[in-house]
């Protein structure tokens, strides 16, 4: 197994995943998630970074097409096996580079993925995530504000948030988070991100 010191590695989570330490981990559905796939119409989903990918299960359980993708291949690997036949629906890969098809998606899924990347990088997060949406489709999710002394996770502050995502989204849901593992609380909010309709990227 590769081991990297960098979070923008595979070899970074690969160890973590392997070694059992992963305090991120929601190990279940977060009720925010739950609220959302309640309350919307079935159309496609994409789960950036899903790790070990409960949610995966969930969104295809409410109706979904659902596609995940991590570059993990130990995180893959511990999704496929809890997620029994819904694990073909996690794809192993860099999201940053993979082909996922000419598709726009609706929604895409954001859940300790951004906090996970050096904050050189949000810029290509923010622009891949464009790229991948179509306009009104909606980047939803848990985000991560506040401070950290030892990072990742890397949270954003408000100035960030709006720096990163004003050129291609607009805010239309911000609602504080209950429900937060110890290693977030307090710091969490659930967004909605909806894709402007400028120009593709
Ligand atoms: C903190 S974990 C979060 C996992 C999951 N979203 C969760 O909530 O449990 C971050 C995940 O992002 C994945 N990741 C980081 N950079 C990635 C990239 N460029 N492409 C695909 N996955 C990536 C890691 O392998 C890891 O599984």
């Amino acid at each position: 197994m590769n081991q990297s010191a960098e979070s923008s590695e595979p070899g970074f989570w690969d160890v973590r995943y392997a070694s059992g330490k992963t305090p991120w981990d929601f190990r279940g559905i977060p009720a925010a998630l739950k609220g959302f796939l309640s309350n919307s119409k079935p159309t496609t989903a994409l789960i950036p970074g899903c790790g070990t990918g409960y949610e995966v299960a969930a969104f295809h359980a409410a109706g979904w097409e659902v596609t995940a993708i991590d570059f993990s291949p130990v995180a893959v690997e511990q999704a496929k096996a809890h997620l029994g036949p819904s694990g073909k629906l996690v794809v192993q890969g860099d999201f940053f580079a993979h082909d996922l098809g000419e598709h726009k998606f609706d929604v895409i899924y954001e859940r300790t993925f951004l906090c996970a990347l050096p904050p050189t990088i949000w810029t290509n997060y923010a622009n891949r995530m464009a790229h991948l949406l179509r306009p009104g489709g909606r980047l939803v999710g848990f985000f991560l504000f506040g401070d950290e002394p030892e990072p990742p996770p890397y949270p954003l502050t408000e100035t960030q948030a709006k720096e990163l995502f004003s050129g291609h989204f607009v805010l239309r849901r911000d609602d504080a988070v209950v429900d937060s593992l110890p290693l977030f609380a307090g710091k969490e909010r659930w967004q909605e991100w909806e894709r402007n309709a400028g120009k593709d990227l």
